[in-house]
């Protein structure tokens, strides 16, 4: 599938009421063994979401490719109640053929439900999101309370942290759950070859602005739901380890996932030792991204860590504005 494609395609998002009994993963496994290479037969992007009782899926590619899919999985008994939240004409995001997702989120399906109502009710307005908002809205609703009441939910500053040898960024956020007392989102992301990888996320308000922080574990990087994402950071922290030709190959991976963005978010390097900083500067600028850098004593110690990359983050915060920008059916 060719990466950046302008040309338009049909992009889809439905949710439905899952009939999945037990636990959710292997069972979704199941369904990318069958239908992955299938929808690449196809020329079809597709992302598929389970949580709180619910699946939402992200269907893109030749109209006819897409209705044929739709028209076969709606007949499926592991799901129900189909409600099309999402139809758009718009050049392709996705990029991959397959992306799944598990949140482990302990809300009732009813709640989930009030949400795809909600947006069943923009679409019978006229009001039309983005895809990634739509998916934003469903699946990953802003949790802190004094942002909710802001004119425009998807308004606040996401920041996604990548750590080059160990787990930092899944600290950073542990650390940041805790110092703000709020709840650690845990998901499970997986793509066609990929392994399943873990993202957990936090939000939280620091100094006047509502945070989403967000840890990605390295392979998450290359899967096509996490690419979709990427233009709506502002920074990107990746937060360099023991050896230069490993910082290297993730900062690659960065900027391949970034290749033919049009907001393109900076990447923040965190080290210890600023001149070591130098190489992976010129080899993101060659990519044409923004490279950073901020140095820490010790990497593994979160609240040096947000200490050193919060100011970057906030004056790179550029939330983008959400609401419509497809063009819909
Ligand atoms: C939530 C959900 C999403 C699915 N997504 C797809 C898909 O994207 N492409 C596809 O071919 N089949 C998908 N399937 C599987 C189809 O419903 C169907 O089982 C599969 O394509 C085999 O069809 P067949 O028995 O007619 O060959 C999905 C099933 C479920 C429950």
């Amino acid at each position: 599938m060719p990466y950046r494609d302008p040309t338009p395609v049909r992009i889809l998002i439905y949710a439905s009421r899952s009939n999945l009994i037990g636990p959710v993963f292997g069972q979704m496994e199941s369904i990318r063994a069958v239908v992955a290479r299938r929808n690449i037969a196809l020329g079809l992007g597709t992302a598929l979401l389970h949580q709180s009782g619910w699946f939402v899926q992200w269907v893109e590619g030749p109209a006819e490719a897409v209705q044929q899919v739709i028209d076969r999985v709606a007949a499926d008994p592991r799901h129900g109640a189909m409600h099309v939240v999402h139809d758009a004409v718009a050049p392709r995001q996705l990029h991959d053929s397959w992306s799944m997702a598990v949140v482990q989120a302990d809300e009732l399906p009813d709640d989930f439900g009030r949400r795809v109502a909600a947006l069943l009710h923009d679409r019978e307005r006229g009001l039309h999101h983005a895809p990634a908002a739509v998916w934003r809205l469903l699946s990953t609703p802003l949790g802190h309370a004094g942002a909710q009441a802001h004119d425009d939910p998807n308004l606040f500053c996401r920041t996604l942290v990548c750590a080059a040898d160990f787990d930092e960024s899944f600290d950073l956020v542990r650390w940041l759950g805790g110092r703000h007392r709020v709840d650690v989102v845990r998901r499970r992301f997986a793509g066609v070859d990929t392994p399943d990888v873990a993202t957990d996320y936090v939000d939280f308000a620091d100094a006047g602005l509502v945070h989403r922080v967000i840890a990605m574990a390295r392979n998450g990087i290359r899967i096509g739901l996490t690419r979709a994402f990427l233009a709506d950071y502002g920074c990107i922290v990746l937060v360099r380890g023991g050896d230069a030709k490993r910082d290297a190959q993730v900062l690659e991976m960065l900027c391949a996932a970034c290749d033919g963005l049009l907001h393109r978010p900076v990447l923040l390097g965190v080290g210890a030792d600023a001149a070591s900083h130098e190489p992976l500067r010129r080899m993101a600028r060659g990519r044409a991204m923004h490279y950073l850098n901020v140095d820490v004593d010790d990497r593994r110690d979160s609240a040096q860590l947000w200490r050193a990359i919060a100011p970057v983050v906030r004056e790179f915060a550029a939330p983008v504005p959400m609401r419509a920008i497809a063009c819909a059916r």
